[in-house]
């Protein structure tokens, strides 16, 4: 890495530019939260919070490559499918590098702060009569048709940033005691960022800076509504079959048809891990109690904790391990979720007498 850069460019050796249109991005913290580590029982468990990138997500790590590639082709429109957080980071870096961007949400399932985003940053925003799954079908003919630059993590520069997710949780993590994580849970919808960080291990021990049982056992999380993936790995495919009907209140991994699959299965075999699939009601849960340590994200990010959790109790996971949960976006993406899992506000007069007798009643 290049000690004097901080964030997604602290590691362009391992990127396709030296700089990129930039917020900038990446260098977020990793947490320890010391009650859930003793409550499900591990011996070390850390979260890397990635929504507090710049535009609250994961996303912005690949946008600052992708979006500086579509300037260097000199594209006319950048466009993507979005379940929210991909389309609040394209249209600001779009809205940064003075490009024209496009995004289509699927109708009533994009979560409020999302849009706000996509909407104040200038995209033009399409409201599809569908899943998020048929707007990137359409946005992959739009693309084919030359009518914009795909932005969507089918784009290999997307994931290129993406990888240093990885990098930079091996950096903090050994700079705490030296070792290396275990394990590595994430939510999985497009399946992207796990072919990311499974690409990020390839190529350090292809490289020589990692052995090969160094690698973190890549452990991918769904919810139960919508759990393509791990249906393939229970199954044993080498394949995933397409979800028509998905539901979940994580409505950001609310997916059927995970299309980077074909990258990310071999990395969840070939590291060791597996994938698992949790209700709404155990994400939910695990929302509130990261919450009640101080870490605030979104339902979706919430899943890595609850999957970890029942694989834990499942014996899947071990008591030895060391293990990294990935917060993918910030509580403040989805406040409609945040005020549903948390306590109501309670009414009270306006004099302190007032509030006084409320709170000893
Ligand atoms: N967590 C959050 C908060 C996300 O927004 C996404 C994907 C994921 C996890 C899953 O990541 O697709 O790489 O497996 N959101 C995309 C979007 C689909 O449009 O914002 P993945």
């Amino acid at each position: 890495f290049d000690d004097d850069q901080w964030g997604v460019w602290r590691y362009s050796a391992a990127l396709p530019f030296e700089e990129g249109v930039s917020l900038p991005e990446g260098g977020t913290p990793l947490h320890d939260v010391p009650r859930l580590e003793e409550e499900i029982g591990v011996d070390r468990l850390r979260v890397k919070h990635e929504g507090m990138n710049p535009t609250g997500s994961f996303k912005d790590r690949g946008m600052t490559v992708g979006v500086r590639v579509a300037k260097e082709i000199g594209v006319g429109r950048l466009a993507c499918a979005s379940t929210g957080n991909t389309s609040a980071a394209l249209a600001a870096y779009g809205a940064r590098g003075g490009m024209e961007t496009l995004v289509l949400l699927p109708a009533g399932k994009v979560a409020a702060g999302k849009v706000a985003q996509a909407s104040l940053h200038g995209a033009r925003i399409l409201e599809v009569d569908g899943n998020f799954d048929t707007c990137l079908d359409i946005v992959q003919d739009l693309a084919g048709m030359g009518e914009a630059y795909l932005l969507n993590s089918l784009n290999p520069f997307r994931l290129e940033g993406q990888k240093t997710i990885g990098l930079e949780i091996l950096e903090q993590f050994r700079d705490e005691e030296g070792s290396y994580p275990d394990r590595i849970a994430l939510p999985v919808g497009n399946a992207g960022n796990t072919a990311a960080l499974y690409k990020c291990f390839r190529e350090l021990v292809e490289s020589g800076a990692l052995d090969e049982d160094e690698v973190p056992k890549l452990t991918g999380v769904q919810a139960e509504g919508s759990a393509p993936m791990v249906e393939a790995i229970e199954k044993g495919w080498d394949h995933v079959e397409r979800w028509d009907h998905v539901e979940t209140r994580a409505t950001a991994i609310r997916i059927g048809n995970p299309v980077n699959a074909p990258k990310a299965l071999p990395g969840i075999r070939e590291t060791g891990g597996t994938a698992v699939a949790v209700t709404d009601d155990e994400i939910t849960a695990a929302q509130r109690d990261l919450a009640e340590e101080g870490v605030g994200v979104e339902p979706a990010s919430a899943a890595s904790i609850a999957g970890v959790r029942k694989l834990r109790k499942e014996g899947i996971v071990d008591a030895d391990e060391e293990v990294v949960c990935l917060t993918t976006g910030h509580l403040l993406k989805d406040p409609d979720a945040a005020a549903e899992a948390g306590s109501e506000p309670e009414p009270v007069p306006g004099d302190t007498e007032g509030v006084l007798d409320h709170l000893r009643s």
